[in-house]
């Protein structure tokens, strides 16, 4: 048989294959998270997430500026708080005045043209480490949402573009919804931790924050099985899609992002919402941590990473290595 298919004619230089490129992936895809911790001239290397540090809003404001020479305009916060401030209902999360609400208000004043993307979920904030209240060992949903959409209402005030539900209570995105609309923010948008799994891989995450659940003599679950998805579930994403779509959600976003590829895909194929998908900690920990032993190129590697997610249908990829990745290619 004579080759009249050759594949490989198209592959053969890089005009060629730029041409025909059918993913593209630029700084307008990505969400950079960042840590903040109170105080001044603060930059704290996370040991489990190299590059990645706990910034005051000082060197904060700094950093942003340095990100958006890269392009970068979206950028997600999280608050690492201590312990003698955290109780069992989070309330320092919807403190006016605490400093994560106060960064947005600075921030905000420096960079208008940014997103800032909020965390909505009581494990910062929580003496248990949980991401809703803890009673007689377990979550408490409609409870929890009253907290979470007080929290909400504070980012609005103090800036907030875009709320990010990371808890998985059940309703919270119609809670938050219904708040921000009746304290006139029916502007602020809503990115839906739609199908967030109860994952091994936010270990580093939680080192960052200290916002592992507790262990302790009181009755505290050891894990979030009870809110966050299993990972052997791909239909059960379809319902919670349903649910916040019809709740109000802007965005809808899988978490993890690499292992759970398909379930990006299959949201894609089903909904005409924009999807998002979580690079978690973890999913960079095992890239740097082989890079580091010289057993994969990390200028390769990174990107190839960062493009199977926005193949698979990823619209928006919050990931670490944002900023990495610009560099990378600017
Ligand atoms: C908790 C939250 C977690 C992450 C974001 N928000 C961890 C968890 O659910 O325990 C993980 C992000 C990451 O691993 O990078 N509300």
């Amino acid at each position: 048989m004579t080759m009249t298919r050759r594949p490989r004619r198209n592959r053969k230089n890089e005009a060629v294959r730029a041409m025909m490129r059918e993913t593209r992936l630029t700084a307008d895809n990505l969400v950079y998270p960042m840590f903040i911790v109170d105080g001044e001239n603060q930059k704290q290397e996370i040991s489990s997430l190299q590059g990645n540090y706990r910034w005051s809003v000082d060197l904060l404001v700094k950093e942003v500026e340095e990100c958006m020479k890269l392009g970068l305009r979206n950028f997600m916060f999280f608050p690492k708080v201590e312990e003698e401030l955290k109780d069992e209902i989070g309330s320092y999360s919807y403190d006016p005045d605490n400093f994560y609400l106060s960064a947005f208000r600075t921030l905000k004043k420096h960079f208008p043209e940014i997103n800032i993307i909020t965390d909505v979920a009581l494990d910062p904030y929580s003496s248990d480490g949980h991401d809703g209240i803890v009673k007689d060992g377990k979550i408490v949903n409609d409870e929890t949402n009253i907290v979470l959409a007080k929290m909400a209402i504070e980012q609005a005030r103090a800036g907030a573009d875009i709320i990010g539900p990371s808890d998985m209570m059940d309703g919270r995105v119609e809670a938050i919804r219904n708040a921000l609309d009746e304290e006139g923010f029916e502007d602020v948008s809503i990115m839906s931790y739609t199908a967030k799994y109860a994952s091994a891989f936010y270990g580093p995450f939680r080192d960052a924050l200290d916002s592992a659940p507790k262990e302790s003599s009181k009755d505290i679950p050891k894990d979030k099985k009870t809110y966050q998805m299993d990972p052997a579930n791909k239909r059960e994403a379809l319902l919670e899609a349903d649910l916040d779509y019809m709740e109000g959600a802007d965005f809808m976003m899988v978490k993890p992002a690499t292992f759970y590829l398909d379930i990006i895909h299959m949201l894609k194929s089903n909904y005409d919402l924009p999807i998002a998908a979580y690079n978690v900690s973890g999913e960079i920990a095992m890239l740097k941590a082989a890079c580091e032993k010289g057993w994969l190129d990390y200028n390769t590697a990174m990107p190839e990473m960062l493009l199977s997610i926005k193949r698979a249908g990823a619209d928006v990829i919050i990931s670490y290595l944002a900023k990495d990745y610009c560099e990378l290619v600017k």
